[in-house]
């Protein structure tokens, strides 16, 4: 069975390569140790090798590697065996739990709880979190997901094993993560995309200074976007992160008087790079806050998360000194006195070349429709089918009110009460903060009113538990 994002179909493993495989794990775990770690995750999730085991979607096997769950479940606990064998009992041994598989046939709540505790027979020292295989149709890490939604899984499973449970997904703040933490959702909180992000994370976060974090914007557009294409992980807000050795920031030995044109990211990064190199900088902008087209794509329902990048670099600012210039059109004669000038005014929409394109009742271009929300009709062509015309089809497409149903739930349908309310994006973000506390808290993207992708939440209020 061929996975969509594979390129190949996988062949059945014979019994051999199957105890060669468990050898390989135990021999890697031990080169890991003797290189001086204190201890490997085994990635049991999102659908790879030992997953694939786990589940009758993809375990089609009748030996003794297949069939029941006990069965499917003897490669990984025989994995955990085998390493816990091979480097004793101090070396730590996470396992990456597939907690929610978010595909069809996968494992059930019972299942994961099954697999917990015999991980936990078997020597794991920590039990981490994985949410979705990678052919999930269910958003698990895009930046329409909540801030820590999926934690609700991990609290789940928390009573069932002794070992510590970590939990993941969207937490890209400290305050998110102390949040989890001190509500005992979770023992641990892991991330991955925020130290993409800012390298420093945790030293701000114990400096008390989170303001100055540039925070994961989940947009997965120079991390997985790149991975997934085969070329090397980085992130769209620090285009530094995999690249430290090449680009190295270090001070000037010649300070220079410099105007960087435009207070988008781009003259954003590079005035604020620039000030910390030791040049004095002027950062001219014509409007009369910072942030250029960001502040266009933070408009766009679910991607809210974009305005973090500008309080960043509003700090950055701060931060390094530069001279920030608003309201101010740069000419010519005030751009000659600097020894350089940077030029970072962005991008204007291109006009196509169409008959009756001029018709200013009928046309519009994506600035102006989203900075002064130019009423459509209910018949819309969207010229381009790249980022910007996706995301003006999901702007004008978003219902202006939601219907948000917050209910009990008792097994898969909604049972003692409805509440219908208006409500936006960001309102459905604080009502599962809110609300996140709840055992059953679910968050579900289904289609609603026959064309929107809306998101549904299902609660069991406390209250009313
Ligand atoms: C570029 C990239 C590569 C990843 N590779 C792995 C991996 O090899 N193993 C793994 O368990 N998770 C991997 N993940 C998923 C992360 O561990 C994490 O679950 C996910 O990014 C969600 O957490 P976050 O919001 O803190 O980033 C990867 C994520 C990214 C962005
Ligand atoms: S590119 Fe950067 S900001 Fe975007 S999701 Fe990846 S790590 Fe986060």
């Amino acid at each position: 069975m061929k996975a969509p994002i594979a390129r190949f179909a996988p062949s059945e493993m014979s019994s051999r390569q199957i105890r060669k495989t468990i050898d390989a794990f135990a021999n890697s775990a031990s080169l890991a140790q003797l290189a001086g770690y204190d201890g490997v995750e085994i990635m049991g999730s999102e659908g790879y090798l030992i997953n694939q085991f786990l589940c009758k979607r993809t375990n089609m096997r009748y030996d003794e590697w297949g069939g029941s769950y006990k069965k499917r479940m003897r490669f990984p606990v025989e994995i955990v065996k085998s390493i816990r064998k091979a480097v004793g009992e101090e070396f730590i041994i996470i396992f990456r739990l597939s907690m929610l598989d978010l595909v069809e046939q996968g494992s059930t709540f019972e299942d994961v709880v099954e697999l917990a505790q015999a991980l936990e027979e078997a020597g794991v020292t920590i039990i981490n979190t994985g949410i979705g295989w990678h052919e999930a149709r269910v958003p698990t890490i895009a930046t329409q997901v909540p801030r820590g939604a999926f934690t609700w899984v991990t609290e789940k499973v928390k009573p069932y094993v002794k070992v510590p449970i970590v939990t993941c997904n969207r937490i890209n703040t400290p305050e998110e993560a102390e949040r989890i933490l001190s509500s005992g959702q979770a023992d641990m909180v892991s991330m991955a995309r925020p130290f993409l992000a800012d390298p420093a994370f945790v030293n701000k976060a114990a400096e008390e200074k989170s303001h100055l974090i540039n925070t994961c914007i989940g947009c997965n557009q120079a991390c997985l976007d790149n991975v997934f294409k085969g070329k090397a992980a980085s992130c769209l807000v620090n285009p530094l992160a995999c690249r430290e050795t090449e680009l190295v920031v270090d001070t000037t030995p010649t300070p220079k008087s410099i105007a960087v044109v435009g207070a988008g990211p781009a003259g954003l990064a590079c005035a604020t790079t620039l000030a910390e190199r030791g040049h004095r900088v002027d950062l001219i902008e014509r409007n009369d806050r910072i942030g250029g087209q960001f502040r266009l794509a933070m408009q766009i329902p679910g991607k809210e998360e974009f305005r973090e990048t500008i309080r960043y670099f509003a700090n950055r600012i701060d931060e390094t000194g530069v001279n920030l210039l608003l309201d101010t059109e740069a000419d010519f004669e005030q751009l000659k006195e600097y020894d350089h000038v940077v030029l970072a005014t962005g991008v204007t929409p291109r006009k196509v070349d169409i008959e009756g394109i001029d018709n200013a009742e009928k046309v519009v271009d994506y600035q102006t429709l989203i900075k002064e929300k130019t009423p459509v009709g209910s018949k819309v062509a969207i010229v381009g089918a790249g980022g910007i015309g996706v995301d003006v089809a999901s702007m004008i497409t978003e219902p202006k009110r939601i219907h948000l149903r917050i209910g009990c739930k008792s097994g898969v349908s909604i049972k003692r009460w409805s509440n219908r309310v208006a409500c936006s994006h960001s309102q459905i973000q604080w009502l599962i903060r809110k609300f996140g506390y709840c055992k059953d808290a679910k968050v579900e993207w289904v289609k609603a009113q026959g064309k929107q992708q809306v998101g549904f939440i299902n609660e069991r209020l406390k209250s009313a538990a």
